[in-house]
């Protein structure tokens, strides 16, 4: 079983692109983690999709389009997603691969505050239900006071969190065996 990752923030330090990188070690063996990079993406224009869209976006919509599933960390700006995540769903959003529907996809956050992108994951999921993707529904992840999750080397190492992590993600792979219509790679 293969899972694409996609984190919502660039940033090099980022907690959230941290929080996917975790999940390489919490899976199961059998499932393989590929992280992409959402940096080359332009702003999405109608006038760059006229003949497919440009090379970056096309190789993440088509590793989304071989995954089993998706799994996405954003950062909570303003209550909402990242505008590095709207932008990336809508280039992948687009005919003719819409590489997102149909496509089951879980969500989780991490934020220096106290909601642990509580509002920014609700939009998320909104967004993802308008272009026909499968959301887990719960459990949920909410990491909240991020630096004291991670150690200097943004690796996670709240024992709390893990275990909850590692409950997400054994109800993401049977959520993956529920809903792919598409025959499991493994
Ligand atoms: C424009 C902007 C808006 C933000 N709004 C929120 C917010 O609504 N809620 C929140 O918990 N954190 C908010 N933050 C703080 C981010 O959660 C914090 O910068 C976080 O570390 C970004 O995620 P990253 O570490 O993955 O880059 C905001 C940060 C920025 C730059």
């Amino acid at each position: 079983m293969k899972i694409i990752g996609i984190s919502g923030s660039l940033r090099q330090r980022s907690f959230n692109t941290a929080l996917l990188r975790a999940a390489s070690e919490l899976l199961p063996h059998e499932v393989e983690l590929e992280v992409v990079d959402l940096s080359p993406f332009p702003l999405y224009n109608s006038e760059l999709d006229t003949d497919g869209p440009p090379e970056a976006v096309r190789a993440v919509e088509q590793k989304i389009a071989a995954a089993d599933g998706v799994l996405i960390a954003s950062p909570e700006y303003n209550h909402s997603y990242s505008g590095v995540l709207k932008n990336a769903i809508d280039w992948i959003s687009r005919p003719p691969i819409r590489a997102l529907a149909e496509k089951p996809v879980a969500v989780i956050g991490a934020s220096p505050g106290r909601y642990g992108t509580a509002r920014g994951q609700m939009n998320t999921r909104q967004l993802l239900h308008a272009i026909g993707a499968y959301v887990l529904p719960k459990p949920e992840l909410l990491v909240t006071q991020a630096p004291s999750k991670f150690d200097r080397d943004l690796r996670l190492t709240d024992e709390d969190t893990i275990h909850v992590y590692r409950s997400v993600l054994e109800a993401f792979v049977s959520f993956i065996h529920r809903t792919s219509v598409s025959t499991p790679t493994t």
